[in-house]
């Protein structure tokens, strides 16, 4: 099995990259053509990161749970809440390798970005996130489409070279959901070697029926 990444060691430079903050936006444009996001709404981004999604999409939303198993990445998440006067609309929790289990309410959106490629479990992973809508809740979920294991520089934690979105469609259809689609929301260009590679980012979202 893939050894496990040290998000903790890149979380204070990790906005400095203006790749990873295109990203971001071109994810959360996404998420708000899927998701008729409401400022009564409460969402947990999975693997938050620095929250560079969350960011783009707190105002219109109620509250925001950031999770994420790297502390540092946490604790530079709630600096910029600070910094942005927002600080009572995102809490943040740390996770271990799953989904927390001590998490015990439902959110009316829950979304990821560029994190499932970095767990091994991916269904269980989505299953959690399902159990954890609330009715009428939408999911989210933006990744790597499925590449040839050159994304990465660095292989450490990376546990699958993207995620096949037409499977993901399907899983989440077997759980349940409606409306279930698909989307390409960005395209990372990466110079290596004199040399320019694209990889396609997608958004896959649903929604739990309405009890
Ligand atoms: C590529 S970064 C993406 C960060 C953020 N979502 C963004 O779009 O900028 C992946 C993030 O997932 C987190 N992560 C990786 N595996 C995780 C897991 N099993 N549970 C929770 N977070 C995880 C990492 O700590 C890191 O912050």
């Amino acid at each position: 099995m893939a050894e496990k990444r040290d998000f903790n060691r890149v979380a204070i430079q990790w906005d400095d990259k203006p790749r990873r903050v295109q990203l971001a936006a071109g994810v959360a444009d996404g998420i708000r053509r899927a998701v008729p996001l409401k400022e009564t709404m409460t969402a947990l981004d999975f693997g938050c990161g620095t929250g560079l999604v969350t960011f783009h999409l707190v105002d219109s939303l109620k509250h925001v749970l950031a999770v994420d198993s790297a502390e540092k990445m946490l604790e530079v998440t709630l600096e910029k809440a600070r910094e942005n006067g927002i600080r009572q609309k995102i809490d943040t929790q740390l996770s271990h390798d799953h989904f927390p289990d001590n998490i015990t309410q439902s959110f009316d959106v829950i979304y990821s970005s560029m994190v499932m490629h970095h767990v091994p479990d991916v269904a269980a992973l989505v299953r959690s996130m399902t159990r954890h809508l609330a009715p009428g809740g939408y999911l989210a979920l933006a990744d790597l489409d499925v590449e040839d294991g050159t994304f990465h520089d660095d292989p450490t934690g990376v546990f699958h070279h993207g995620i096949d979105r037409d499977w993901l469609v399907s899983y989440l259809e077997d759980q349940g959901l409606c409306d279930v689609q698909a989307g390409t929301v960005h395209t990372i260009v990466k110079q290596r070697k004199g040399k320019e590679d694209t990889f396609t980012v997608f958004l896959v979202s649903g929604r739990r029926q309405a009890e």
